[in-house]
């Protein structure tokens, strides 16, 4: 187990600026396991409601691996408000306002908040894991290497069942 960096050079407001990434992250993970319930309730396809419970167990995993990755750098697990995810959030919670339960149309605007939650997630995993290489943290880069590959997944999939029916199904949907 890593504990510190091994390049002794490394700069502190680096590492005070990959600390606060991972607390920002880390609020946004928690948050998403509170949230990705109520997505997956609102949603109108079994399919999608599959992916987003499947994603659930994800995001759990994704905490606990944080957790371990201030842990192996020695911080408390700490979470800092990140404003992009919150706003994220509240526009999925609008989409979910505006549409009508049962549509296909809910679906089109679930997948994409979703899918803006996963590229926020992606982009900062991959800064993370990058950082974590330069700092000398091997163990933490290959957790958050991990994480970075079940997001990417996940956007996938998103894409898979947009492009497999849903979008299609709004377009002949009754207004
Ligand atoms: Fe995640
Ligand atoms: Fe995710």
């Amino acid at each position: 187990m890593e504990t510190a960096p091994l390049n002794t050079a490394t700069n502190s407001k680096l590492k005070a600026f990959f600390i606060e990434q991972l607390q920002d992250i880390y609020w946004a993970e928690r948050k998403f396991v509170k949230k990705l319930p109520k997505l997956a309730d609102a949603a109108t396809t079994q399919q999608l409601k599959d992916a987003l419970a499947n994603h659930l167990s994800q995001t759990k995993t994704h905490v606990e691996r944080l957790e371990k990755v201030f842990a192996l750098i020695g911080e408390k697990a700490e979470a800092k408000k990140c404003p992009a995810m919150a706003g994220i959030f509240e526009e999925g919670e609008d989409i979910v306002d505006e549409t009508d339960e049962g549509s296909a149309q809910r679906d089109v605007g679930i997948v994409f908040a979703a899918q803006k939650a996963e590229h926020y997630e992606i982009a900062t995993y991959g800064g993370l894991a990058q950082l974590a290489k330069t700092l000398g943290y091997g163990e933490a880069k290959d957790l958050l290497g991990q994480t970075l590959e079940e997001e990417k997944g996940a956007d996938l999939l998103l894409t898979q069942i947009a492009e497999s029916g849903i979008n299609y199904q709004a377009s002949r949907e009754k207004e």
